[in-house]
């Protein structure tokens, strides 16, 4: 994949992430995304790709945008063929509620190299670069903690774990607290949690617990560009997605998927803070109408890790957002 392709991605990214965060605070989590699919969607069609969406914002039938499946991109001759994982708005409670840390998210694989992951949950484990090859997902929480505590070479005490602060997670968080470790949790954004694993300056060491499976893909692809580690176990509410799953291609429901088995080849990934974390600034309005936009933008072919700080001038955009 051309390099370049990943600049002309985060150009979408931060269309989205303009978009939507109009909506911060106010409330309403449908304004929200639909706002940042919109402009995701627009933005598209100005990038020279013949694309798929594989991981989107749901079936056809209930999508009317971004969709599994659906052509993106301005197509021609020479248009290189690719997968698109992508979530417009990363964290649409988190938008509406104007918390911390929601983001637009594109990642980028050739043609096939990505699960084609259901809306089902799944069981997650993802590590900075220190812990890579060490972790499994058939470990216990308190196994991968005191592998975790001789790679960072931290105590037991020291390591922080970030888990979605959710009702199913009691038993997991019982046990990272009676094992020592501690914890952050959080209540939303499991991808921008499993990226700042990889940033020591954020003092999160690792994710464990159960989210969105379509967030790890992208999460997988990520941290792959980055050198870290994800694991992935498909993890089913009912036969319906059982089913759904087997219809996408999935053989054995209750496979451990590794990293690269998630985002296969050379992958990129872009991300633009919609609100203000640890891992990217949100989105900052400035007089006569323009806004700074923070972006994370990677490639795993290099391992380059970009980050950009773009001042956007709006009274130049047609629609208000994406660039011409
Ligand atoms: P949305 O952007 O779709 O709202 O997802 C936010 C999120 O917190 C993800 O980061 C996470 O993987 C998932 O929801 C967890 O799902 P649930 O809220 O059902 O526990």
């Amino acid at each position: 994949m051309d390099r370049n392709l990943a600049l002309e991605f985060v150009r979408i990214t931060e269309a989205a992430a303009m978009a939507c965060a109009r909506y911060m605070g106010k409330g309403d989590e449908k304004a929200a995304d639909q706002a940042a699919v919109d402009s995701m969607r627009k933005a598209f069609d100005k990038i020279n790709i013949d694309g798929t969406v594989v991981i989107g914002e749901g079936e056809r039938d209930e999508a009317p945008m971004l969709f599994i499946g659906e052509k993106v991109g301005m197509v021609t001759e020479t248009s290189p063929k690719i997968d698109i994982a992508l979530d417009p708005l990363e964290g649409t409670t988190i938008c509406a509620n104007g918390g911390v840390g929601a983001l637009a998210v594109i990642a980028v694989a050739e043609r096939g190299n990505f699960l084609h992951a259901p809306d089902t949950y799944m069981d997650k484990l993802a590590c900075g670069p220190k812990c890579h090859g060490l972790l499994s997902l058939d470990n216990t929480p308190t196994q991968n903690i005191k592998i975790a505590s001789k790679a960072l070479n931290k105590s037991v005490e020291d390591v922080v774990v970030v888990i979605l602060d959710r009702p199913r997670h009691k038993e997991l968080i019982d046990e990272v607290r009676a094992c020592g470790a501690r914890i952050q949790l959080i209540d939303d954004g499991d991808v921008s949690a499993g990226i700042a694993t990889c940033y020591e300056r954020n003092g999160i060491d690792l994710l464990f617990g159960t989210g969105g499976a379509p967030e790890g893909v992208i999460t997988a692809a990520a941290l792959k560009c980055m050198g870290g580690d994800f694991f992935g176990r498909l993890n089913f509410r009912n036969e319906e997605e059982k089913k759904r799953a087997t219809k996408m291609g999935v053989e054995d429901l209750n496979k451990i998927y590794t990293r690269d088995e998630l985002a296969k080849g050379d992958v990129m990934f872009c991300a633009t803070g919609v609100t203000g974390g640890p891992l990217l600034d949100g989105v900052t309005p400035l007089p006569g109408n323009k806004c700074t936009t923070h972006s994370l933008v990677l490639r795993s072919k290099t391992g380059t890790q970009r980050f950009l700080r773009t001042t956007h001038n709006l009274n130049f955009k047609s629609d208000g957002f994406s660039n011409e």
